[in-house]
């Protein structure tokens, strides 16, 4: 049955918060590019019916990216509703029956981590795990010892080949954009190692705040969250050799070679903080000492990038809403045309809110003999309606059976393993303001932490 379309989605956690946010307005985008034309079967223990998660599903769409009447229609032709308990096999033997003929479902664990191990059990149980796939929401266990037990659990009911590890940021455009931009320009290489790089940096900045999901956010805080998984992909893209070919595992083996040179985080290179307010949300315990924000810094210990200090930082509640890397350049040797003090050349790449490839270099300010002036070169464009969103791409990919924008074991297991100790050693956690850049400390790259700005540039020219 190897990598045939699945036949039927079947999604566990219809009525929360990732399914209202992320996944009915994709599967409606699937609809209307003509991806999905299976049963889709909500599950969920709310006390709920077919019409009150169709209201739900209806709900969710006006909130977020708008009802196109036909192809909501049709998603509601093709929605099925189970309430009941994880708990409870008499739940799974009701999907097993709205599945009705169809042979090659694929489930979808939209739920807290917790309930994996019961519901996979009973979907073995029901006889729904049958030439399934399975599809699984990050973070993938919670170390790395719970990372290798979910993946126990899960191979005990589904070979490798069908287990897809959802990490969206996999899914987006401009993260794509940054290994093609890498690869298919001469541009970048040579300068692209030790030798001309100073330091590299990534931001992911949310100017909001755990938006309700305190009961997921608390037992996560940001490093389980988004460093250890959104942001290890981005630090990957940057830092990898290129693959052999274009296959998904060619490109993944790439990936876990980069983390396989980076050497567990130490406590003295993170800076936790958490924003006050933070112990007042619903869902968080008392004297959490979760962080909302963290800085650190890691070494890439391969040929290329020996020595080159590589940063990250994110963080809710801060000033902005951005994801950006900078990679700068050692400085130019001091001439005439160049004196001391100028800026340093740097490589910028925005992932969002916009997708932006930028290169920072001096010019001469007119009329002047003096410092240099940094400008950007810069290629810049917003997202285009009919591009796929992250959530659309990743569940189409899924459905169809192309692993390639999902984390494989391997790469799940070595990301845990660079920040396992780090999470056990229960660092300080430093109080910030909101709408500030987090907690001053002492992990901070060499010229400072980049501060996204918004674009100028609208578009890309394109030359041919
Ligand atoms: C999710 C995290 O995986 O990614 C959220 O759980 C975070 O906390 C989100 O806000 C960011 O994703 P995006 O696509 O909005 O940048």
């Amino acid at each position: 049955m190897d990598q045939q379309p699945s036949d039927a989605l079947v999604f566990f956690g219809a009525t929360g918060d990732l399914a209202y946010k992320k996944i009915f307005p994709s599967l409606q985008a699937m609809v209307k590019r003509g991806n999905l034309n299976v049963p889709v079967i909500g599950v969920a223990k709310a006390g709920w019916n077919l019409d009150q998660l169709k209201e739900r599903a209806h709900d969710s769409l006006e909130k977020h990216g708008g009802v196109d009447e036909a192809a909501w229609t049709k998603l509601s032709s093709l929605l099925r509703y189970v309430d009941g308990d994880y708990a409870d096999i008499a739940t799974f033997e009701a999907v097993k029956k709205e599945l009705g003929d169809c042979k090659r479902p694929a489930h979808y664990l939209a739920i807290p981590p917790v309930m994996f191990e019961k519901v996979v059990e009973q979907l073995v149980a029901s006889g729904c795990a049958k030439d399934a796939r399975m599809i699984v929401e990050k973070p993938f266990g919670h170390d790395l010892a719970s990372a290798q037990e979910l993946d126990r659990i899960l191979l005990a009911a589904f070979p490798e080949t069908q287990i897809f590890r959802i990490d969206h940021y996999l899914a987006k455009g401009p993260v794509h954009n940054m290994v093609s931009f890498r690869f298919a320009n001469s541009l970048l290489e040579p300068i692209w190692n030790r030798n001309h790089i100073e330091s590299v940096q990534i931001t992911m900045a949310e100017n909001f705040g755990i938006q309700g999901r305190g009961s997921f956010y608390d037992p996560t805080g940001a490093i389980r969250d988004v460093v250890q998984n959104h942001i290890f992909q981005l630090m990957c893209n940057l830092a990898m050799e290129c693959p052999a070919d274009n296959k998904s595992e060619s490109v993944r083996d790439e990936k876990v070679k980069v983390l396989r040179a980076i050497p567990p985080i130490e406590a003295k290179d993170l800076v936790r903080g958490q924003f006050k307010g933070y112990l007042d949300e619903k869902g968080v315990a008392p004297n959490s000492t979760t962080e909302t924000y963290a800085a650190l810094k890691l070494q890439v210990n391969s040929w290329r990038w020996d020595g080159v200090p590589f940063y990250i930082r994110a963080g809710k509640n801060l000033p902005v809403t951005c994801t950006e890397v900078i990679a700068r350049l050692k400085p130019a040797p001091v001439t005439n045309f160049l004196p001391a003090g100028s800026p340093q050349n740097y490589v910028r790449f925005r992932i969002s809110p916009e997708m932006t490839i930028a290169i920072a270099v001096s010019v001469a300010a007119f009329g002047e003999a003096g410092p240099r002036q940094e400008v950007e070169l810069v290629a810049t464009r917003n997202a285009r309606p009919e591009e796929m969103e992250a959530y659309e791409r990743v569940l189409t990919d899924a459905m169809a059976g192309d692993p390639t924008n999902f984390a494989r074991q391997d790469y799940v297991e070595e990301a845990w393993r660079i920040v396992d100790p780090v999470l056990k050693a229960q660092t300080p956690v430093t109080v910030y303001e909101p709408n500030t850049w987090g907690p001053e400390g002492d992990v901070v790259p060499p010229g400072g932490w980049d501060v996204p700005v918004p674009e100028q540039a609208e578009d890309f020219r394109v030359v041919k």
